[in-house]
């Protein structure tokens, strides 16, 4: 068998040009290995309008339950929900409901949507208003919205960041994300998608509150959480050692060894990037090692590209901590004379502005997407919007320095958008 979860249908954030569940979007799936013939599927979310893609890996277990061995499969979803399968028959393996949902009919909206039995990662209302803003539903998972902004949490709950299980406690160790989104559609937009283009009908409409990061326990026998710890930001996946230990990411650039029994903090090693990969742990001629990738994201956190190997007979130090956090002034404080170096902002470029701002700057014509940048901006300009950020467009404080905001708003006005 070969087991998988599969993204959200598109366009993602209009449900009008595609009523019905959209099979198998949002779903776990099964196929037999050797001609790919499809067994069974699970759907988390029938109809989804809130980019609830079942991004995180399966997880396949054995279990004791009610004193009958069971063959388990567990995906980490985006609605903070974990899903836990029989994973010969895909059936619920502690029950899913199929509860009434809010309806919009403007959005097709599904009838119903699936409640696993248990506890949720993360809270699925709001409690208290963004801003402004007025709730919806008080916010509450599965709540539609159309042309007027609808906030909800969570928001991507469980992202790609791999979880793991621990065989000895039967307890599936989980990074979640606390934070409230928002969306709408442009009604007057609505069409079907188009070949390769990036298109949403719509678009997020932040909600100016900060999340957290969480890193929690769950028993697979009751879907209960067990234990939880918060962080400003990550952990960015996790991994559990026979020893006792889980080791998970930060995007603050440290590595951290948790005790797995409560979370507890046991150790931790500041690298020079965010730790943003997948931990991996392996035996090398009887000595046990840890391995990460420290690279840092468009996400957040200082950006890198080592790395780093540790065992008990490490001898490195560790690197100091960052600068404190960029204060947008400071933009200003690059000498007037001092020359960019234009092919580095072009890298930059590149690397963390293309993917919205498109190769050329032209932005990108999806809704959420991003300005088209034009002869108008100064080079100054530029580089107070990468300080602080606006609206949608990230701020890249902690990811670029002075210098590197300089080279990139150069190579913009000089190069990139230059008549
Ligand atoms: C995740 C998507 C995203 C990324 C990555 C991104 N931007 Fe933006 N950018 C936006 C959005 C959205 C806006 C429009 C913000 C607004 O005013 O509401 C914007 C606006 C801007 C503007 C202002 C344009 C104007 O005409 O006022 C500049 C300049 C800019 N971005 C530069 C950059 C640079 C340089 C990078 C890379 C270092 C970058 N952006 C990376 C999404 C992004």
């Amino acid at each position: 068998m070969i087991y998988f979860a599969t993204g959200n249908p598109g366009t993602a954030l209009s449900g009008a040009t595609r009523p019905g569940d959209n099979l198998f979007s949002d779903s776990i799936v099964a196929l037999d290995v050797r001609t790919g013939k499809y067994r069974w599927h699970f759907q988390e979310v029938h109809h989804d309008l809130w980019d609830y893609d079942a991004a995180n890996p399966v997880i396949l277990f054995d279990v004791e339950l009610n004193g009958q061995q069971r063959k388990g499969l567990a995906q980490a979803g985006k609605t903070g929900w974990v899903y836990l399968l029989d994973r010969e028959t895909g059936k619920p393996l502690i029950g899913i409901e199929e509860r009434p949902a809010p309806q919009e009919p403007r959005q097709a909206t599904a009838a119903t949507q699936p409640y696993p039995v248990g506890e949720a990662l993360v809270p699925q209302e709001i409690d208290i208003n963004p801003g402004d803003h007025d709730l919806v539903n008080q916010g509450r998972i599965f709540t539609p919205y159309f042309e007027e902004p609808v906030f909800y949490k969570p928001m991507s709950a469980v992202n790609w960041p791999p979880s793991s299980y621990d065989p000895e406690t039967g307890l599936m160790y989980i990074c979640a994300n606390d934070a409230i989104n928002g969306a709408r559609v442009d009604a007057e937009q609505v069409s079907e998608p188009t070949f390769q283009a990036m298109f949403y009908n719509g678009s997020w409409v932040p909600s100016g509150t900060r999340g957290r990061g969480i890193v929690a326990a769950l028993d697979v026998r009751t879907n209960r959480l067990v234990w939880r710890r918060q962080w400003a930001d990550g952990g960015n996946g996790t991994v559990v050692t026979a020893g006792g230990l889980l080791f998970t990411g930060l995007d603050d650039g440290r590595l951290v060894a948790l005790d797995k029994s409560n979370g507890k903090q046991l150790w931790e090693f500041r690298t020079d990037a965010g730790v943003n990969s997948t931990i991996s742990t392996f035996m090398h001629e009887g000595e046990q090692y840890v391995a990460v990738l420290a690279g840092g994201s468009m996400f957040g956190g200082p950006r890198g590209d080592g790395v780093w190997l540790f065992s008990l007979q490490g001898t490195l130090n560790q690197m100091p901590p960052p600068p404190s956090p960029f204060n947008p002034a400071q933009a200003a404080e690059v000498p007037a004379d001092r020359v960019a170096d234009l092919e580095n902002g072009r890298t930059i470029y590149m690397q963390s502005c293309q993917t919205c701002h498109g190769a050329n700057g032209q932005g990108s014509g999806h809704d959420g997407g991003a300005a088209a940048l034009t002869p108008a901006l100064s080079v100054q300009d530029i580089m107070a919007i990468l300080g602080a950020g606006r609206n949608a467009m990230p701020a890249f404080s902690t990811m670029l320095s002075p210098e590197q905001m300089h080279d990139t708003g150069s190579f913009i006005v000089e190069d990139l958008v230059r008549q």
